[in-house]
Formats: structure tokens, sequence, C-alpha cells
């Protein structure tokens, strides 16, 4: 491609988009400061974040070219606003959920983006100002807090289950929404004693629909199983080892397993005032749980330990002769969480602990756990969705490549794990990448025949882009990217459903 051909096509994509606007808030000191720093390193520009707007592109402008049988819808969800009143949040985490959909059509790819309408997002929206605690800012309540869902930001992932979508933030209650317009419907409630009750946003689909999910709170973990139709088929309430932060859990064929790791909440600093995330401490001396739960018998369990270790994401896990394999993505303690994250808040890209592969071996009958772990720097790993609680020989990340800035993400990653041989792609360091999801070719019945969908962020463009990637060959770079005139908040995580 020509500058020319470049430059007209971002023209086009231009003439049918609604820009967002992306001037910042009136800033105090603080704000100042952070507005700085983002104007001096561009790469951390998602962070800034939107001011409540929604955006819409009716014709992203394609480099490439969109495989004929992908088509589909491809929602994401992640924090978007991060500022009011002056005020700039510290954490990543505590940003309103910003709902995406990118559409994948014989017209091309279109996307759009609307804050979920949750009603801390309608309160703080009218107010000017942050009302409620974030999970790792402390703001001094101006409303009453009547239950978790005061503060539910609906962040963090989004489900389509029977033509409706789920906006999901581990803390309290799912968001259902359109899935055309992505206007915000209602809070859910699964049955009515589970009102409230919070319902993870990592849910575990089978190939046949059935979706698993979790809740923790108090010290208290809650199981859910529900259909394919989003009707609840059980729930149970049982004793959790650690409640603290339980982010992910991963089934097999015949089991839900959980890991805790070793934190624990300062109950006088939450009293004090301190966020949830100050508050948390790092119990290097005690182990990590390992829970196994099974699906026949929610009180049948097995529990284990491991050293000390964190862990937000798992990949995959199934079993066979009476043994578990499961993967996650392991790093040392809540640095990365606790320090990291509120510097790039602030608008600084520095270094952080990096999280690698991890692999475990659970064997039911003596309890013996083997644990193998690879170096590569990887996060939110994600396997084709019709091997999920099954046997999987592929596993796909998005990558620190060898050209990465302080290990951000800029690659993508294929592990085969019967060979140990990875394919990868390394994009260099002008674009940053989040999650990419696995999505079946038409037709086909092979693992691992997939295209690969996520999108990133060009640092040079200051723009946002979906890209394709052959699945089975990610070396040879994506076969597509859809570019946006605008660049959108970073998210955490989504899903593709074909159509
Ligand atoms: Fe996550």
């Amino acid at each position: 491609m020509n500058r020319r051909q470049l430059f007209q096509g971002i023209g086009a994509a231009v003439a049918s988009c609604m820009l967002p606007n992306l001037a910042q808030a009136q800033s105090s000191n603080r704000l100042g400061m952070a507005k700085e720093l983002f104007q001096a390193d561009l790469r951390l520009t998602p962070l800034r974040g939107y001011q409540g707007q929604d955006v819409r592109c009716d014709q992203a402008w394609v480099e490439g070219k969109i495989p004929s049988d992908l088509r589909g819808d491809f929602f994401r969800n992640g924090p978007g606003l991060f500022e009011r009143g002056g005020q700039r949040y510290h954490h990543w985490f505590d940003g309103d959920g910003m709902v995406h959909a990118w559409r994948f059509t014989d017209q091309g790819v279109s996307h759009q983006a609307r804050f979920v309408r949750t009603k801390k997002f309608i309160a703080e929206q009218q107010a000017g100002e942050f009302l409620v605690p974030a999970f790792g800012t402390a703001i001094k309540p101006k409303i009453p807090l009547r239950s978790s869902d005061t503060m539910n930001t609906a962040n963090t992932n989004v489900i389509k289950m029977d033509g409706r979508l789920y906006a999901l933030w581990e803390g309290g209650s799912a968001h259902a929404l359109d899935a055309q317009s992505l206007a915000t419907q209602e809070l859910v409630t699964w049955s009515p004693e589970l009102a409230g009750m919070p319902f993870s946003a990592h849910p575990k689909v089978e190939a046949d629909g059935t979706m698993w999910n979790f809740g923790t709170m108090m010290g208290k973990l809650i199981l859910y199983k529900i259909s394919k139709q989003g009707k609840l088929l059980q729930h149970h309430v049982m004793n959790a080892p650690n409640s603290a932060m339980v982010h992910d859990f991963v089934i097999s064929q015949n089991h839900l397993i959980f890991m805790f790791s070793p934190i624990s909440l300062n109950m006088d600093a939450v009293r004090s005032g301190q966020s949830m995330v100050d508050s948390m401490e790092w119990k290097a001396q005690e182990s990590t749980k390992v829970l196994v739960i099974e699906k026949a018998d929610f009180s049948r369990t097995r529990l284990m330990e491991l050293p000390a270790m964190m862990l937000f994401h798992f990949g995959n896990a199934w079993e066979e002769n009476q043994t578990i394999h499961l993967d996650f993505v392991k790093s040392k303690d809540l640095g990365n969480f606790k320090e990291w994250m509120p510097k790039m808040m602030q608008g600084l890209d520095v270094k952080h602990d990096v999280a690698s592969p991890t692999f475990l071996q659970i064997d039911l009958r003596t309890k013996h756990i083997k644990i193998s772990e690879r170096t590569e720097v990887v996060e939110f790993p994600r396997v084709d969705p019709r091997v999920v609680g099954q046997r999987n020989r592929f596993l796909f990340y998005p990558l620190a490549a060898p050209s990465a800035n302080n290990d951000a993400l800029n690659g993508v990653m294929r592990l085969d794990l019967q060979t140990g041989k990875t394919d990868q792609f390394d994009f260099g360091t002008r674009m940053r990448l989040e999650e990419h999801v696995v999505v079946p070719k038409a037709g086909s019945s092979r693992e691992s025949e997939v295209w690969l969908v996520g999108v990133g962020f060009d640092v040079q463009r200051q723009t946002s882009f979906g890209s394709v990637f052959d699945g089975e060959n990610l070396s040879a770079g994506p076969v597509a990217l859809a570019h946006l005139p605008y660049w959108t908040p970073h998210c955490f995580h989504g899903n593709f459903y074909s159509a």
C-alpha cells in the first residue's frame, strides 16, 4: 500500500464515522500532571479514556482482505471512563464499562461502542463527579451504598446468550444489553435468592452452550450452571478457602477448578477508607490453594496447595486417566496489580513483572500436582471454543514479542502443546495489542483451523484497529487490519459470535 492509498482509505473511513470529541476535561493538578505525561508518551493514549460519549464508525478502512467466511459480531468490553470533575481513577480496573461491537458483514467492518448505563454511570454523568468508591480508588460515597451493584461498572467482559448480551463485572450482577443497539436493558437476576450476588466476568461455555460461572464474596464461593437459553439450572453456595480476589476459573469434563492466591484483605485499611486494591496484602509465605469441585456433585471437593503465585487468567482444562491438565498465566505476586497498573494510569509506561504460560497436572487420586512453566511473556490465553473443557492441543495469546517496549503486548503467539513449538508474529513497537479470540473457520472440524481476531492500538497513527490472523499461520502476519479513524479505550475481554 502506498501513502496515497493509505490517506484515501483513512479519508473514506473518516467520512463514514462519527468521531468522538476527545478533548480532556478540566484538570486538577494531579490530573494535569497525568495529562502532561499522556501527551508526552503516546503509547498509553487509550488509557486516557473517554468522557462518556458513544461512538460509531460504519465503515472501517480495511488493509488486506477480510476472509469471506468471517462474518459475525465481535463484542468487547473494557473500562472506558477514568476522569470526572477533576478527579482521575488510580486503577485501570476502575473505569466505567464501554461495550464495543465490531461487525463483520459483506459490506465490510463497522464499529460501535456505548457506555453501559449502569446506575453508577447515570448518576455520575448527571452529577459530573464520582459518587461511589471504586475498586482501586478511595472515594467517599456521596450516595447510599445499597449493594455492590451501586458500584457496578460492568466493565470486564461481554457474552451473548440466546440473542441477548451480558456485560459482566465480577463484583456484582450482569447487565443485559440489546445486542443490536448495545442499549442497556436491566440488571440480571438469575433467581430471586441470587439478586445482587457476584457473577464473575469469566464464565466458561461448553461446546453445547452450557455455561458455568462463579462469584466470590465475604468468604463464600457461589457456583452457577446456566443453560444455553440463559436459564439457571443449578446454583450452590460454599465456603471459599480465600475470597479476596478470584478473577477466573476453569472447567474440565467433570470438574470446576479454582486457584486462590494468598491475598488477604486488611479490614482495618478498608475501614479507614482505603480502596480495596490498597487494602490487599500479599502473603508470600502462604500457599496458593487449588480447589477441585465435581460438576455432578458440588459437595465433592478436593483441596490442594502450591507455593504462593499470582494469576488472573486460565486457558483451558481437560482430564484423562484421573489427571486434570490445565494452564494459566502466572506472575510473581500483586506487584503488577498494585504498582504497575496505577503507574500506567498516571501516564507512565514502565517495565513490570512478567507473566508466563504455566501448566499443572493434578493427580486426582494422590492429589499430587506437577507444575511446569515456559518463559514467553503473554496474557489473555484463549482456546478454540469447540474444546473448552475438553482436551486442547493449542493455546493462543497476545505476546510481548522480542521487539516489545517494557514487555507491552505487541505480537500474537500460538503454542502447540504437543510439540512445544510456537508460531509468532511481532508487530514491532508501533502496535499494542489486546486479547485475541479464536473463531473456527466456516466448515472446519479441526482444532486450530481458525481465524484469530483481536483489537490493537496503532501508536503512530493514534487509532485503534481490528486484526485478523490465520490461526495456522500467525507468522505470515495479519490477513486483514480494519482501521478506525479514532482510538478507543483498551478492552479487557470479548467474544466473537459467527453470523
Ligand atoms: Fe480477565
